[in-house]
């Protein structure tokens, strides 16, 4: 295993993560021909093949999932390494792996464009997903440092609350439907939801749950803009964080007044116990609880 390098294990974590090469050669910023040959790489140094295609989807074969425990070894030494090292450069060149949910990317550019306009020489890698897929990586210990308006129950984990997070009824401009009511008044209109796995859903969930009350017929959308536009343009209504509609002043949306809304959540900034955190995830994870009012 002499030409096994940190590169190709990346590669091969990725891909099994990612669920495809596609998936992996956009988190990587890789062509997809040039995954598929590490891949082929990979596989050659071990001598057995490492992935299987079954029923459309790709599984890991025996030694595909040895490999994929020691990736999850020597990457996380590595990091720990390079946590380390930088420790003893101090923070100017340093890196930041930073993960927040997709409702998060509405005030995470922000925080991070000032942090970095005073440390211009640090190497930032901000991953954005629901909050599931974010989950998944922190139970990976892949990132520094994560934002989660419902961070994920486990023990190594810190979590402090920095900001709130409201989420508020919408209805297109023109809506001329109940108002001053409550969700149960809602009952007979239209309303697009995020996917499950997603935090603003789960959220909605829990608030129905709560009340005993559904959604009939309940469009999905698995995207926060979409959702937006499509009750600007009439589709129905929906529940979002109000932080997604600070994007567009032109939308022809309104929010409703409606009983118990916004249900009032809060962004938290979350890292892990077992950790060890560089100085430059440090001072990010500072950078944001200076924003506690
Ligand atoms: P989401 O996350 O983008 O997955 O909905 C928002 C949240 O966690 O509240």
């Amino acid at each position: 295993m002499n030409n096994l390098t940190f590169r190709l294990l990346e590669v091969f974590q990725e891909v099994v993560d990612g669920g495809s090469v596609t998936a992996a050669s956009n988190s990587l910023a890789l062509s997809q021909p040039t995954v598929s040959l590490q891949l082929k790489k990979l596989s050659q140094i071990v001598g057995l093949p490492l992935l299987e295609q079954f029923n459309g989807k790709v599984h890991m074969t025996e030694a595909g999932e040895a490999v994929y425990l020691c990736a999850q070894e020597v990457l996380s030494s590595q990091a720990k390494l390079t946590t380390q090292v930088q420790a003893l450069q101090g923070m100017e060149t340093g890196a930041l792996k930073l993960a927040a949910v997709t409702t998060a990317k509405y005030i995470a550019p922000p925080m991070l464009s000032a942090f970095c306009k005073a440390h211009p020489n640090i190497d930032v890698h901000f991953t954005v997903g629901n909050r599931e897929q974010i989950a998944g990586r922190f139970k990976q210990n892949r990132d520094d440092v994560y934002i989660f308006s419902q961070p994920p129950e486990d023990v190594n984990i810190e979590a402090t609350a920095f900001m709130d997070n409201k989420l508020v009824v919408i209805a297109p401009g023109d809506y001329n439907g109940p108002d001053y009511c409550t969700l149960h008044d809602l009952a007979g209109e239209k309303f697009l939801l995020r996917e499950n796995g997603s935090g603003t859903r789960k959220a909605v969930d829990e608030y129905c749950t709560r009340q005993g009350f559904s959604f009939r017929d309940p469009m999905i959308i698995e995207s926060n803009e979409a959702i937006r536009l499509s009750v600007a343009s009439g589709l129905g209504l929906a529940i979002l964080s109000e932080h997604t509609l600070a994007q567009s002043a032109t939308d022809n949306i309104r929010v409703l007044n409606v009983q118990d809304f916004p249900i009032c959540n809060s962004w938290y900034v979350v890292t892990r116990k077992n950790r060890p955190l560089s100085l430059t995830a440090l001072a990010f994870k500072q950078s944001l609880l200076e924003r506690i009012q």
